[in-house]
C-alpha cells in the first residue's frame, strides 16, 4: 500500500512486485507502533510508541518535508528546479535534503550551532548546502534564523519553506500520522503525547484523532525545561527538536494551541534518564525528545486505567545523537 495521501505520483512500475517501491519517497510514513513493556510495568494503561524514526530520512519531518514541497509544487510557488531555503534545527533538514534530492530541488539550510554532527553530515551527504546562524537570537534580530534564511531566499530567488508557518506541515500528520495511528489501534487510543517544535505533529496528528474520536482522544503536549510552550520562562533548551523560547505572541503558525488540552514539562534530568531507560530495558534507541514525550506518557498514564490506549509519537531514533547529548556512558 502507497501512502496515496502524500503522493499523487505514478502507479508502481511492476505490479508483479507490489512489495518494492518506486524510490525512496514511497517509504515515507505508516512507521511501526510498539507497545511498551518494561518502563510501563507500573502504570494500567497501555502505553504504545509510534516509531518515526523508522522514516527514511531518519524523522516524523519526512512528512511535513514530502508535503510542504508537493504543496507548493502544486501551487505554483516552487518551480521545477527552483531552490528551497529553510531554517531548521535538523530534522526538517534532513527531511527536506532527501526529498528535494529526489524531487529535484537544490536545498539550503539554515542551522544553529545545535544541530547533531550526524545530522549535519547526513544533510550534506544528501547534497544541501548548510549555513550556521545565531540560534539565540530573538524574533526581532536580524540575525536569527529565520531572518538569514529570508535573506538568503530573497537572494537567490528561492522559496522558502517555512515550517513554522506553513499549513502544509501540520496537513501533512492530519492526513497520514493522526490516520495510521487510528488505524493500527483499531480505534482504540484514547490519549496521544507528542513534543512541540514547530507543533506541526501534535496540531494535525492531534486534530485528526479528535475529530476521528468524537472529541474523545485527549492530547497532551510534551514540553521541555526551558521552553515556554508550558507556560514557564525561556531558558537554556538541551532537547533537540522541541519547545520555544519566544513568547506566546511569536509562536509558529503552524502550532495550533488549541489542540492539546494540557502541556506538561519533564526535567532534563527525567528526559535523559528516560532515552537511557528506553535503550536498556526495551531495546528502543530514541531520541532525546522521545524520552521527553516518553516520560509525559508515563506520567499521564499514571492517572489513568486499563481500559486506556496512550500513544506517544517518537520524532526520531538516537542514532543521530551518540557523539554528543546520548554520547558516553554515564
Ligand atoms: C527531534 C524532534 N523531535 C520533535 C520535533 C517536534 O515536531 P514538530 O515540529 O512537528 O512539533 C522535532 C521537530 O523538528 C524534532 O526534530
Amino acid at each position: 500500500m502507497r501512502p496515496s495521501s502524500l503522493l499523487p505520483g505514478p502507479a508502481r512500475t511492476d505490479p508483479a512486485m507490489p512489495g518494492v517501491a518506486d524510490s525512496v519517497l514511497d517509504l515515507i510514513g505508516r512507521t511501526p507502533v510498539v507497545r511498551l513493556g518494561v518502563l510501563a510495568r507500573a502504570v494500567a494503561p497501555q502505553v504504545l510508541v509510534k516509531l518515526e524514526g523508522r522514516n527514511p530520512g531518519g524523522s516524523a519531518k519526512d512528512r511535513p518535508a514530502l508535503s510542504m514541497i508537493r504543496a507548493a509544487e502544486a501551487a505554483g510557488d516552487l518551480a521545477p528546479g527552483a531552490t528551497i531555503v529553510e531554517s531548521t534545527s535538523g530534522n526538517t533538514g534532513v527531511g527536506l535534503a532527501l526529498v528535494g534530492r529526489l524531487t529535484g530541488h537544490p536545498v539550503v539550510l539554515v542551522h544553529g550551532p545545535n544541530m547533531s554532527a550526524e545530522k549535519r553530515a547526513t544533510a550534506a551527504l544528501y547534497g544541501a548546502e548548510l549555513v550556521e546562524a545565531d540560534w539565540d537570537a530573538g524574533p526581532d534580530d536580524p540575525d536569527n534564523p529565520r531572518a538569514v534564511a529570508d535573506r538568503i531566499a530573497a537572494e537567490r530567488g528561492a522559496w522558502r519553506s517555512h515550517q513554522y508557518d506553513n499549513h502544509a506541515n501540520p496537513s501533512a500528520h492530519y492526513r497520514s500520522t493522526g490516520p495510521e495511528i487510528w488505524e493500527q489501534t483499531g480505534g482504540r487510543v484514547t490519549h496521544l503525547v507528542a513534543g512541540i517544535g514547530t507543533g506541526g505533529t501534535i496540531s494535525g496528528t492531534g486534530r485528526f484523532l479528535k475529530e476521528a474520536s468524537g472529541g474523545a482522544v485527549r492530547v497532551i503536549g510534551a514540553n521541555p525545561e526551558g521552553s515556554t510552550y508550558g507556560g514557564g520562562a525561556p531558558g537554556e533548551i538541551r532537547v533537540e527538536g522541541v519547545g520555544t523560547r519566544w513568547p506566546r505572541s511569536h509562536w509558529p503558525a503552524s502550532f495550533d494551541a488549541g489542540v492539546p488540552d494540557e502541556v506538561r514539562s519533564a526535567s532534563d534530568d527525567v528526559v535523559f534518564e528516560t532515552v537511557r531507560r528506553l535503550a536498556a530495558e526495551e531495546a528502543l534507541l530514541l531520541g532525546p525528545s522521545s524520552g521527553l514525550a516518553v516520560a509525559v506518557a508515563l506520567e499521564v498514564a499514571a492517572g489513568l486505567t486499563a481500559d486506556d490506549v496512550v500513544v506517544v509519537v517518537s520524532s526520531d531514533g538516537g542514532g543521530n545523537y551518540l557523539s554528543e547529548a546520548l554520547g558516553g556512558p554515564r
